[in-house]
């Protein structure tokens, strides 16, 4: 008896700790104006309701609290805005304050220089130098041949085999970025460049504290070891004077180019674009390769696509601009896997002063979550949202010039790398279903959110087509 009143004791005294501490949380950030939602514990809010229960955890909000409210998840206070017009409001209206609000570890692992950390005049530069690197010219000679070459390589011998698709969708999201930022450069470096990547990858999410052991602490240390790499190319190539083909080639070219860049601002934008394209790359790559397998006549569409441009070939021809532009079944596969799997869930800003959005007073320096998931599945948008049907994107004028599409974006951080992304991921498709055909081994689980991963490896057998 006695223990159990000094359970019951104990156990209301925790009942009224908690819901003190929530109620001060709850307090702490009333404020006139502020939408309606909850704030969760102090310090760590609602981050594991919102990991937890994802997508889901977004709808009871909004079912509760209607389309844009506040939370406390990540670290932050935050604005959560599942509103498409507010959404695409924010993305247009950079210059009013509402700049990326991207968390403190990857602005940290990316470097200062990096475009996610510059705003303003400084990334109207950044990003013009970048684009001048991916501009349709350089995709045309420079990066689609350098692509080309890669997958061919990188898609042989898989006859007969068990393969991660996982894995060789990252690794050649990685290889192939390198390949066209350092040429044949790269194969000296990719193998110790890898892993140290794989490192810098997973630090850009975690908690900034520099503990030994901890994913910041390694991501930062992988970041000193690339910048150490790029640093030591840099200085051969300005030793060895001879002229590069590739992304660095014409980086360190900048004194003739528009764009001149010192070696950190370089650095910094090397490092943007291979972590840009990564793992939006990859995982749509893999997503692509389930819902083929998923979806026996969309395969077959696509296969007779690729066929009649093999055909058109000579086995050595590499896929050029014309053979990219007449894959539009390819593109619509891609805009839909994209969206039945989104891949990318929302992007984030933050206020540089108070501001008022939708009638709401927005603090100086809250987190925006525009997240753009929701608009995928809108039925008004997208018939038989939940299907997968990438003859709905084949009237390209529809679709894909639609005011609610974010799966690249909007405004102006919207991707520079749409073209040169669907680039790869085209000639990937195009060497895997003309070579192969293969099936599921089975079992392998999916995860959709915080990012879409297969938590062990989505494993194919593979036999030649
Ligand atoms: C399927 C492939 C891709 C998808 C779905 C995708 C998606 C996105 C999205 C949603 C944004 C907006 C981020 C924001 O507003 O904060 C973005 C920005 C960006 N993407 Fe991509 N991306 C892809 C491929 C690539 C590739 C291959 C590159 C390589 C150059 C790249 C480079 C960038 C850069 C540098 C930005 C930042 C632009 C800026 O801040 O001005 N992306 N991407």
């Amino acid at each position: 008896m006695a223990f159990f009143m000094v359970f019951l004791v104990i156990f209301l005294l925790l009942l009224c700790i908690s819901s003190a501490l929530l109620r001060w949380n709850e307090v702490r950030y009333r404020k006139k104006g502020l939408p309606p939602g909850t704030m969760g514990w102090p310090v760590f809010g609602e981050t594991t309701e919102f990991l937890k229960q994802g997508p889901n955890f977004m709808k009871n909000q909004r079912a509760r609290y209607g389309s844009v409210f506040k939370s406390h998840i990540l670290g932050c206070p935050t604005i959560v805005s599942m509103d498409p017009d507010l959404n695409r409001y924010i993305l247009m209206n950079e210059a009013k304050g509402l700049v990326p609000g991207y968390p403190q570890s990857m602005l940290d692992i990316l470097g200062k220089c990096n475009i996610a950390a510059v705003h303003g005049s400084t990334h109207k530069y950044m990003r013009g130098a970048l684009l001048s690197l991916i501009s349709p010219t350089m995709i045309r000679e420079q990066l689609l041949p350098t692509i080309d070459e890669f997958m061919r390589i990188h898609l042989s011998d898989w006859d007969n085999k068990i393969i991660d698709i996982q894995l060789k969708t990252k690794e050649m999201a990685l290889l192939s970025s390198l390949k066209q930022i350092a040429g044949s450069d790269s194969s000296t470096i990719s193998q110790a460049f890898m892993p140290e990547f794989f490192k810098l990858v997973l630090g850009t999410l975690s908690l900034p504290i520099d503990v030994p052991g901890t994913n910041y602490s390694r991501g930062i240390q992988a970041r000193k070891n690339i910048v150490s790499m790029l640093r030591q190319l840099i200085e051969e190539r300005r030793a060895s004077k001879e002229t590069h083909q590739d992304m660095l080639g014409c980086l360190m070219k900048s004194e003739e180019s528009r764009y001149k860049l010192t070696d950190e601002e370089i650095i910094d934008q090397i490092i943007t674009i291979l972590y840009s394209g990564y793992e939006t790359v990859s995982t749509t790559s893999m997503m692509a390769v389930k819902y083929l397998h998923d979806h026996p006549r969309v395969l077959q569409e696509l296969r007779k696509e690729h066929l009649a441009i093999k055909e058109k070939k000579r086995p050595e021809d590499p896929i050029n601009l014309t053979d990219l532009k007449s894959m539009c079944f390819t593109r619509a596969v891609i805009f839909e896997t994209s969206r039945l799997a989104t891949i990318v869930n929302g992007v984030l800003r933050k206020t540089t002063e108070e501001m008022e959005l939708n009638g709401f007073v927005i603090p100086k320096g809250w987190r925006i979550y525009v997240y753009t998931r929701e608009i995928n599945y809108d039925p008004f948008l997208y018939l038989e949202p939940l299907s997968f049907n990438p003859w709905r994107w084949l009237d390209k004028s529809r679709l894909e010039s639609q005011n609610y599409l974010f799966i690249f974006g909007g405004g102006t951080r919207q991707c520079p790398g749409k073209e040169l992304g669907i680039a790869e991921i085209s000639t990937f498709l195009h060497y895997f279903v003309t070579r192969y055909r293969w099936e599921e081994v089975g079992g392998d689980a999916l995860m959709k959110f915080p990012r879409v991963e297969a938590p062990n490896g989505l494993h194919i057998r593979v036999s030649s087509y």
